[in-house]
């Protein structure tokens, strides 16, 4: 609570202001002034009410963890620094609340950071969903599709080094609970044309550097690139050892995104193929009829055409005559006529363009089919969509790309203006609400310019690119001219107006875009309008046997030579307008969110704010117009309805519901807030309220009001749960006290039962007591004396005979009963025996029963077989008991691991010995099939592994830490050092680390490059790659180890053959020293066919040319040797001190 009601904003603590709409006065100056003190306090973001202006910082900020992400999560805009979170933030929980779609539409020109802003939000709305494994995979595959597109549709211009070449717009699709379930990307107008063609200091699209430099020699070989010294299409020294690392993102990414093996192949044959056709040179030749023909120069020299249609799967000679020849046909005649070498030129690079161009496509489509939603819930699914799109481009000479691309820009404005200027205005005036009318520049009439259907300049394109006769772009510029001549925002040398403007060249036209004029050269606009690709080319791409360009499932199914294309594909304008159409279409559906990305500076750099660029930007976004009806206007409406949603329980009249009028429901509400009532003002189905903070302070309300809520709720419950606790407490409290109770009155009543009792035999003795006297009393009279004591004598002796007869009653009894009990017993007995007889006569009755019947059944049976049919039988039963012994072994066999050690027990004894040969047998089998399955590469790596094994397995205790390390060979990347290329003329490196030569003269370790090429082991010093020492491979008679856990390696040398002086032994100290002398003796080997010799020994000798022959001593690793090895040197022995904890390669 405390959390929540602290009273936190963005004006705490802030650099200028956090929202321009506070700025006071409100001016242009001001407004940069603000943005640049921001920039350079680090503070890039800022608001306009909420659309927030992201400035480059062009430097890595600390503003984008984890834990930022937390402290942004369901706050409210104005509640923290602004921040693209911030925003991220609002979309998604507008999102997941109240279900609206959303729209992250994020502009700005090329290096403003678009491209970055846009992963920002992909990476906050990732953090802000569940953490399932189902979810983390969607995000993942999500995130995974930028490192793909990145590299196969960004390069480097001279205004951005990771410029997006393409426009992109991403819907991301999420279910109830906001998780994201899906995805579909669009991509808008590829820069096809860089691929064959890049300004002085850009580059290519980045996939090709990425290629050369980060593929293992084995991909190399298979694009057949590993040979190829220049390509024309690209200058091999651009690319940099990051694509190297790049290209492993891409892979790993196309991994994640659910390419198979084969698909990427496909992928990067193509793009290997395109660089491959880019070489291909034609050479004009003339031809008898004396027309100009042209052949392939390098054809019979290079294996160029050879490899490509190796690669492309297409026959050699469909591809040549493609390149070379043109086939035309008209009313069922076919004429085919030949190409001159400028036109062949031109076609090869038309098919490269265009095959890298619909592989792209291709692959937005495939990553498409992997992230599409696929569970039943697609109906409820919520929308937010991210548009990462080209921003404004103005250069010295734009062409038909930047006329596009100023297009889609236009159309962009066309929708801020129409959501956030207009529509603002016109809902105050239809809500009924007191406005000032604020002027703005409404880019419509450019777009009308543009795109009109009748007179707009893409349908003039269109009207002569169908045009039959003479077309060219000079007819184009005279149609503009005449059509759109008059219009206010075109301007062509024709035109009165501009005919001394030398500015404006005869061959261009100038819009004035609502970002300023751009003069564009009508060059070329007809043919990249056009879009075709002539027929023999797409024939021959259709033939390929490619699994990605041929047939009818391929890049190109209009080259299926059976049909006749009547139609002509539709023009890049027409394609072009249409997905504009339908992505303003699906933007105008959505709640828009804006990221206005401004671009500080030219030089890319993180201090310098240019303010005459940050001006003409903020000019051609419109943000100061943005600012002014954020000022005058209010900041947040919302539906009368929404707002008793939303803020019902902040008063008593309203909660739990309200069912009167809505908007006087709003009334009851904001009267018990006391918010002052200039704060807000009531429209007809809405309520509008001025200032932001209001909003934050109605919010802090409603949290507070819900927690009161949550109390509530909590109270009750805890009391009707006590409640129930009670109830059945007393229950048992009753239950319990009635059973006591019961038993404390039982007692007392057996008390006062037997208490009765004694009383009353006391009473009754008492009485007969007292009857007794007076009969004694009476006895004692005379008469009756006598009679008495005959009485008494008579009793006694009657006692005594009745006493006899009862004992001798009882002898008889007992005696009777004993008899009776034994002869039971007899009885019993008898019966027993007579049971058990019965049972065992029973018993041998079967056994008799079965011998017989056995007896007879084999008699009966001896007529129906021959003499040897017991022989039949038992080989029989053999082969039965061996069938089941099979297939029990065949269902229990182990793994196909060979390092499975399981193996089912045989309980055949007369099969022991066949087991263990089967268990063999099966083990060989699918060591075999192991084997098979590896890959050559794999193959080499666990030969290099075993040759190690042998070397040192059980020799040197730091073996077995070497186990689990790859032989990596080039540890230090120094093939693709540049340095290297130069200095090590063309050595190939099968070995290069860091590590230290130790001096002979004073045991000293300094510092170098250990290297092995295939001919020689050098010594090469760090930074200049200048070479120390070399030791030919004929010259390596041995090397040297001790058997601890260290890196010291001594390499013994014969005298060189060459007559140099002989520098002796040398000793080294390298970390991978095991893969080193892996490496070094199977090179021996290879080289002179004899084995390398391998000592290891604590002790041996050395021979480094010093007076006396000299001994080296490895003493016990010691706790007193810290860091690494020591060297000391005496008169005649090197002593090698070690530490305990093995390898480091310091000295
Ligand atoms: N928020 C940021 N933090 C740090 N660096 C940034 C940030 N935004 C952009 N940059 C830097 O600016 C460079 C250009 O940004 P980005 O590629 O996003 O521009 P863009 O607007 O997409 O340009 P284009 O239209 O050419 O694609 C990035 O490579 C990065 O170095
Ligand atoms: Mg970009």
């Amino acid at each position: 609570r405390n959390k929540t009601m602290a009273v936190r904003s963005m004006l705490d603590e802030m650099v200028g202001v956090g929202d321009a709409v506070l700025l006071e006065p409100l001016s242009e100056d001001n407004f940069l002034d603000n943005l640049q003190k921001r920039f350079q306090h680090d503070e890039i973001y800022t608001y306009i009410g909420n659309v927030v202006v992201s400035t480059n910082p062009y430097k890595t900020l600390p503003i984008y963890d984890a834990e930022m992400i937390e402290k942004y999560r369901g706050r409210n805009l104005y509640e923290l620094p602004p921040h693209i979170y911030a925003v991220s933030d609002l979309a998604y929980r507008s999102m997941k609340n109240y279900g609206r779609d959303q729209c992250i539409m994020i502009t700005g020109e090329s290096g403003s950071g678009k491209t970055e802003a846009s992963k920002l939000v992909m990476k906050y709305v990732a953090a802000m969903s569940s953490r399932s494994t189902e979810v983390e995979t969607i995000k993942q595959q999500l995130l995974q599709s930028n490192p793909v597109l990145e590299a196969f549709g960004n390069a480097r211009t001279n205004r951005n080094d990771n410029s997006s070449r393409f426009g992109k717009y991403m819907d991301i699709e999420f279910d109830f609970k906001g998780d994201p379930v899906g995805g579909l990307i669009t991509n808008y107008l590829l820069e096809k044309s860089r691929v064959v063609r890049h300004g002085e200091g850009e580059r290519n699209f980045h996939i090709f550097y990425q290629i050369l430099c980060g593929a293992s020699p084995t991909m190399l070989k298979k694009l057949k690139l590993e040979n190829v010294e220049n390509f024309s299409y690209i200058k091999q020294l651009d690319a940099n050892p990051e694509d190297a690392k790049s290209f492993n993102e891409v892979l790993n990414a196309f991994d994640i995104i659910g390419f198979s093996r084969s698909e990427v192949d496909n992928v990067l044959m193509l793009v290997a193929a395109v660089l491959k056709l880019g070489n291909i040179r034609f050479k004009a030749i003339s031809a008898k009829n004396g027309m100009d023909n042209c052949t392939i120069t390098n054809m019979e020299e290079h294996p160029e055409v050879a490899d490509i249609c190796e690669m492309l799967s297409i026959k050699p000679h469909n591809l040549t005559s493609a390149l070379t020849e043109r086939t035309m046909t008209a009313r069922k005649e076919s004429v085919t006529c030949t190409l001159s070498a400028n036109e062949a030129s031109y076609n090869r690079d038309a098919l490269c363009k265009e095959i890298y161009d619909r592989l792209f496509t291709w692959l937005v489509n495939r990553i498409n089919s992997s992230i599409k939603v696929t569970t039943q819930t697609n109906k409820k699914c919520k929308v937010m969509g991210v548009l990462d799109i080209y921003g404004f481009e103005v250069f010295e000479q734009n062409g038909f790309e930047q006329f596009m691309i100023n297009y889609c820009n236009e159309k962009l404005q066309q929708i801020f203006v129409e959501l956030t200027l207009r529509e603002e205005q016109e809902e105050y005036v239809k809500e009924g609400i007191e406005w000032l009318h604020i002027d703005y520049f409404n880019n419509a009439i450019i777009c009308q310019l543009i795109e009109s259907p009748r007179s707009g300049i893409l349908s003039m394109l269109d009207e002569e690119c169908l045009r039959p006769g003479d077309v060219t772009d000079a007819t184009l510029l005279t149609k503009l001219e005449t059509v759109c001549g008059k219009h206010e925002h075109f301007e062509s040398r024709r035109d009165t107006r501009f005919l001394g403007d030398k500015t404006l060249p005869h061959n261009a036209f100038r819009i004035q875009h609502y970002a300023g004029k751009v003069t564009y050269v009508v060059e070329n606009f007809i043919d990249k309008n056009n879009n075709s690709l002539f027929r023999n080319l797409s024939t021959a791409a259709f033939l390929s046997l490619h699994p990605l360009l041929g047939g009818a499932k391929g890049l190109f199914p209009e080259g299926d030579p059976l049909t006749t294309m009547l139609k002509r594909p539709p023009t890049s304008a027409t394609q072009f307008k249409a997905s504009m159409t339908a992505l303003m279409k699906n933007l105008l559906m959505k709640n828009p969110n804006y990221i206005r990305c401004i671009k500080p500076n030219e030089v890319k750099r993180s201090s310098v704010f240019s303010s005459d660029l940050v001006r003409h930007q903020v000019r051609y976004l419109g943000l100061m117009e943005n600012v002014r009806v954020r000022r005058a206007g209010y900041a947040f409406r919302q539906k009368y309805e929404d707002c008793i949603t939303r803020y019902k329980m902040l008063s008593t009249k309203t909660w739990p519901s309200w069912h009167g009028p809505p908007k006087e429901g709003v009334k009851q509400i904001l009267l018990k807030t006391k918010i002052d009532p200039e704060q807000y003002e009531y429209g007809k189905s809405k309520i509008f309220i001025r200032n932001p903070r209001t909003l934050f302070k109605l919010e802090e309300y409603r949290n507070a009001a819900l927690h009161d809520i949550a109390t509530t709720i909590q109270k009750t419950w805890r009391g009707y749960h006590h409640w129930k606790l009670f109830q059945i407490m007393r229950q048992a409290q009753i239950v319990i006290s009635k059973t006591v109770k019961r038993h404390q009155n039982q007692q007392r009543y057996l008390k006062l039962k037997s208490a009765t009792i004694v009383m009353q035999c006391f009473i009754r003795g008492w009485k007969s007591t007292f009857r007794l006297r007076n009969f004694y009393s009476g006895i004692r009279s005379t008469q009756s004396t006598f009679s008495l004591r005959n009485f008494y004598s008579g009793i006694s002796q009657s006692t005594f005979s009745l006493r006899n007869f009862y004992s001798g009653i009882r002898s008889t009894q007992s005696t009777f009963s004993l008899r009776n009990f034994y002869s039971g017993i007899r009885s019993a007995r008898c019966l027993l025996r007579a049971y058990k007889l019965h049972k065992l006569q029973c018993i041998s009755v079967s056994i008799i029963a079965a011998h017989w019947k056995g007896y007879t059944t084999r008699r009966e049976y001896r007529k129906f077989f021959r003499a040897n049919a017991g022989k039949v039988i038992a080989k029989f039963m053999e082969k039965y008991v061996v069938y089941l012994y099979l297939t029990k072994t065949r269902d229990s066999l182990p793994s196909s691991s060979p390092i499975d050690k399981k193996w089912s027990s045989c309980k055949y004894q007369f099969l022991s010995s066949t087991h263990p040969i089967l268990r063999d047998l099966f083990h060989k089998w699918r060591c075999m099939k192991y084997r098979k399955g590896l890959t050559p590469q794999r193959k080499t790596e666990l030969s290099e592994k075993l040759h190690a094994s042998n070397l040192f397995k059980g020799k040197k205790s730091l073996y077995p830490s070497s186990l689990v390390q790859k032989f990596v060979g080039d540890h230090v990347t120094l093939s693709s050092n540049q340095k290297w290329r130069k200095v090590g003329g063309g050595a190939i490196i099968i070995f290069a680390d860091e590590g230290f030569k130790i001096h002979r003269n004073n045991g000293k370790f300094v510092s170098c490059y250990i290297v092995m090429t295939d001919n020689a082991v050098l010594l090469l010093e760090e930074k200049s790659l200048k070479q120390k020492c070399r030791v030919a491979v004929h010259d390596i008679s041995g090397v040297s180890f001790s058997p601890y856990q260290d890196g010291m390696m001594i390499l013994h040398c014969k005298p060189p053959a060459e007559s140099k002086k002989h520098k002796g032994d040398l000793i080294l100290n390298v970390a991978h020293s095991i893969e080193l002398a892996t490496k070094m003796s199977l090179l021996v080997e290879k080289s002179t066919n004899q084995k390398l010799s391998c000592i290891i020994e604590q002790n041996f000798m050395v021979d480094l040319k010093c007076k006396s022959p000299m001994s080296l001593q490895f003493n016990e690793p010691s706790a007193r040797v810290v860091g690494g090895p020591t060297v000391k040197k005496n008169k005649h022995m090197f002593i090698v001190g070690l530490p305990v904890n093995g390898v480091s390669p310091s000295g």
